[in-house]
């Protein structure tokens, strides 16, 4: 990590050289950092915005340029990620605090201000704290040194704002000094609030994280009026958050208790927040139910990550038509079955995205299932602990006729995890 932040300052400074807009993103922590670029990216591509990363990315401060950008479409994505916490227009950086501003500082700010704006001016420190006295002396110095006249001050409510971010995490430490264009409001900000598990009516063992349902949904770019689908449905969560984004929902499960639930069911979660209720099936997915092709949008899941036995029984007895026991199946057979049948169902342009659990270490295209016309977009890591985590995965189907779906090597990763684990 330390050693390239010398070469993204420069980078940084050669876009200003070269009188370019640079933004930056705080995505406010390394909490999912492996998950900021993916976000942002898919994001911006279900918006039609292109950016450009400055690379390297080194988390929680991103920087990026675009020509298509407006403060309003920049606000726009922003709100959809839900990992950004503020964001903003850069003026200088640097990383000693007492270097002179970026040449292009002063001009940089009068073109902001073309209008005189009422303005506020704030100092944000990542990785720890400084004395007030010390930030009002930075921001004082900075003041001077970049030629800023005031227009006129209101802290309370400007217009704009002025921001100097100190990363002192990194190494050396990086200072910017910038527009704060705005933080992120609330659509996402309730959604993570409103939708964190514990509020759930209905809850499981295994279900997702309402964060990581959404960033689910983003890389899978989904949008109101999407057919989604779930093939391993469980409690829903990942249905939830697919249809608070407006995404028609159905899902499918071969646990007929989780399906029918108890005291509560998946009903009451989706009732909960007032959304339309899911269309389940009771299936296995060697045996869909739903096999409509080149129809989803997307195909959303989290599939059971070990070896796995036939469903379970309902409690109903014999005369229960649920109560037949599926087939076994390994993590090798459901993974093979889960990518043909996405590559089938999906429509040209449709993703599928869905976790598989890895040990930590290489990694790389050739440890996935392969499949003409399937393309494989992302697989960032989430660490579960310190010899494995689980990746997310994401395809994109480019053709209507696929080619076969297959294994590129004999050890596959569902194996090296059972022995991690200590199976046979
Ligand atoms: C990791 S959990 C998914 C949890 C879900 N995302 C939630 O929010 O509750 C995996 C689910 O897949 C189901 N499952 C396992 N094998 C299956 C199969 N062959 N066909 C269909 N569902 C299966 C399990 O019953 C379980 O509910």
């Amino acid at each position: 990590k330390h050693l390239n932040m010398d070469e993204q300052i420069q980078k940084v400074q050669q876009y200003l050289n070269n009188d370019k807009i640079v933004y930056y993103i705080n995505f406010g922590g390394l909490y999912f950092e492996n998950f900021h670029v993916p976000e942002l990216l898919s994001v911006c591509s279900r918006n039609s915005i292109q950016i450009q990363i400055v690379e390297p990315y080194f988390a929680p401060i991103l920087f990026f340029i675009s020509n298509d950008l407006t403060q309003e479409l920049l606000s726009q994505i922003c709100n959809q990620c839900t990992q950004v916490m503020y964001y903003g227009q850069v003026a200088s950086i640097s990383n000693k605090i007492d270097d002179e501003p970026h040449p292009k500082c002063k001009q940089l700010i009068d073109n902001f201000y073309s209008e005189p704006l009422t303005f506020s001016m704030q100092s944000n420190i990542i990785g720890d704290v400084f004395q007030h006295e010390t930030k009002l002396h930075h921001l004082s110095q900075i003041q001077q040194k970049s030629g800023f006249i005031a227009p006129k001050a209101n802290l309370s409510n400007p217009q704009s704002h002025l921001q100097l971010i100190y990363d002192l995490q990194s190494d050396p430490t990086i200072f910017i000094f910038g527009f704060r264009i705005a933080s992120t409001e609330k659509p996402m900000r309730k959604f993570i609030n409103d939708f964190a598990l514990p509020k759930r009516k209905f809850l499981g063992p295994t279900s997702m994280d309402n964060e990581l349902a959404m960033i689910m949904c983003n890389l899978a770019q989904i949008k109101a009026g999407d057919f989604v689908y779930d093939p391993f449905c469980g409690t829903c969560s990942i249905l939830v958050a697919a249809t608070s984004v407006g995404a028609q929902c159905y899902g499918g499960d071969f646990d007929i208790k989780i399906l029918r639930g108890k005291d509560t069911t998946y009903v009451d979660s989706f009732n909960q927040y007032k959304l339309p209720i899911p269309d389940l099936n009771w299936q296995d997915i060697s045996k869909p139910a739903i096999y409509k092709k080149n129809f989803f949008d997307a195909i959303i899941c989290d599939p059971p990550y070990m070896i796995r036995a036939g469903s379970r029984k309902s409690s109903q007895g014999k005369n229960d038509k649920f109560a037949q026991d599926t087939e076994v199946q390994t993590a090798k057979e459901l993974y093979l079955q889960l990518v043909k049948l996405a590559s089938q169902l999906l429509r040209v342009g449709g993703r599928a995205v869905f976790w598989l659990a890895v040990p930590l270490g290489d990694f790389d295209e050739s440890d996935l299932i392969q499949c003409e016309g399937m393309k494989i977009e992302w697989f960032p890591l989430q660490k579960l602990s310190s010899k494995y985590g689980r990746r997310l995965i994401c395809y994109l189907k480019q053709k209507e006729e696929v080619g076969e779906c297959r294994y590129m090597k004999e050890i596959l990763c569902f194996d090296k995890i059972r022995e991690l684990v200590g199976l046979e």
